[in-house]
């Protein structure tokens, strides 16, 4: 047994808010060095100060828009600089609308790509390389529920969230013997800004949003933290020897 874990940099995309914020409250309460990566500057870096007052580590945060490749490297670089070698990579950044696939054009399948699965490829790009070379990394992607089982109106993000499970899987099986973990986990409803705001855009998504609570076994939506403890079973320093898997955190939603 590992213990205490040795401090380790820590990025989050989508570490602002919702699900990737919770992320960076765990990995800081447990020592690690936390940089936040994610459009809404001001409030990642209201997080970032929140967490150096509240667990004494370092935290940093930097605009960046995970469909641009440049920004992307320009961040890792900058937080590299700052905190040093990125250790571990939690991709949370994502964003959906419920729409019928028959009402959506190609604009709307382009950026659910973008964001959701090519977001994750940039980032993946810009850090795996370096934990390779140092023997040393763990990758945690966020999925969805929709993408082991679909979901209705949300066809495009279920297949690039599915496309988030091959991915991981693939470079799991690419970097274990460099000591790099790769692993999915897929959220059920979860009471986040994201939910909130897809529900806010007409009443068929509003009446989808109201009945989710009923659609889950434990009958209720999670909380943001719950999703996060699921995120750092993967990041521990003990959990070398599990990669390429996928687990629910979903209250009974999908027990695949
Ligand atoms: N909330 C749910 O019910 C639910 C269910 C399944 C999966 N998920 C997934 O969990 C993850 C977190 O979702 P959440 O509910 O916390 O959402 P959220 O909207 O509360 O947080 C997502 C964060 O990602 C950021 N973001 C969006 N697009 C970005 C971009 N292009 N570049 C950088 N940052 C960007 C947002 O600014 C926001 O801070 C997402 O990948 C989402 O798809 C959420």
């Amino acid at each position: 047994m590992t213990d205490p874990s040795p401090p380790r940099t820590a990025l989050v995309t989508g570490g602002a808010r919702g699900i990737g914020g919770a992320v960076c409250r765990r990995l800081a309460a447990q020592g690690h060095r936390v940089a936040i990566a994610d459009l809404l500057v001001s409030q990642g870096e209201a997080l970032a100060a929140e967490l150096r007052a509240d667990y004494g580590i370092r935290a940093v945060a930097h605009q960046c828009d995970v469909t641009d490749s440049d920004r992307v490297r320009e961040v890792v670089a900058a937080v590299e600089a700052e905190l040093g070698p990125v250790d571990i990579l939690v991709n949370a950044a994502g964003f959906d609308r419920f729409v019928r696939f028959v009402d959506t054009d190609e604009d709307f399948w382009d950026m659910i790509i973008d964001i959701n699965f090519k977001g994750t490829l940039r980032t993946t790009y810009a850090v795996l390389p370096g934990m390779m070379e140092r023997g040393w990394g763990r990758i945690v992607n966020l999925s969805s529920d929709a993408a082991r089982v679909g979901s209705s109106l949300e066809s495009v993000y279920a297949g690039a969230k599915a496309g988030v499970i091959a991915f991981t899987k693939t470079i799991a099986r690419e970097s274990v013997k460099k000591g790099v973990t790769a692993n999915i986990v897929c959220p059920g409803p979860t009471d986040t800004d994201l939910i909130r705001e897809m529900g806010e855009e007409g009443d068929l998504p509003a009446k989808i949003v109201g009945s989710l609570s009923k659609a889950v076994p434990i009958g209720r939506m999670a909380q943001p933290d719950e999703i996060a403890y699921g995120v750092t079973v993967f990041t521990a320093e003990d959990a070398n020897y599990i990669t390429g898997q996928t687990l629910s955190v979903s209250g009974g939603l999908t027990m695949a």
